[in-house]
């Protein structure tokens, strides 16, 4: 079964208490709850990831790319179908404050779009009507869509599209 890996950065934790005006009154874990109904009901396996610190957010997708790359090569040593080798279907990723930061992450994600799996990043509020420092990402140029000022319907949006997609 395909799986979409939904990664959330710091302070998301934080979500339903954290400036609510700005990102809400959800709580991540009730997000993720209502994503994974949804994946479910389309046969895919949502896998969730947050983390406060950056380092944490490299390796959980290095070790996701190094998974990728093992399937992929017994795909090839047994000469199976190539289009079933990929096995993740798409990346979600608010990488909140790292968006504006992290060329770690940026190097993390672009390996996965080199073979071709979707990335979409999310942001709850609108990245572009907020501080100035707000309107740079180092995500962006890779990602397939960016979806930013929805709240967490941006990440509905998100993984319709990749089931659209699939
Ligand atoms: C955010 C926007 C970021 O600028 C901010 O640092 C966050 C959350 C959003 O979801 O709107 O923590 O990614």
């Amino acid at each position: 079964m395909r799986k979409i890996l939904v990664v959330n950065g710091p302070n998301l934790s934080l979500l339903g208490k954290r400036q609510t005006h700005i990102y809400g009154f959800e709580s991540l874990q009730t997000i993720i709850q209502n994503l994974k109904k949804i994946a479910e009901k389309n046969d895919l396996i949502l896998k969730d990831y947050q983390s406060n610190i950056e380092g944490n957010i490299v390796s959980f997708l290095n070790d996701e790319y190094l998974e990728l790359l093992s399937k992929k090569n017994i795909k090839t040593l047994t000469n199976l179908n190539m289009t079933e080798h990929v096995n993740i279907a798409g990346i979600i990723i608010n990488p909140a404050a790292y968006t504006h930061t992290s060329v770690a992450i940026h190097d993390a994600l672009e390996v996965f779009s080199q073979e071709n799996i979707p990335i979409f990043e999310v942001h709850l509020s609108n990245i572009y009507a907020r501080e100035e420092f707000r309107r740079n990402s180092f995500v962006s140029p890779i990602a397939t869509g960016v979806i930013s000022g929805l709240g967490s319907f941006g990440y509905t949006v998100a993984l319709h599209r990749i089931i659209e997609l699939v």
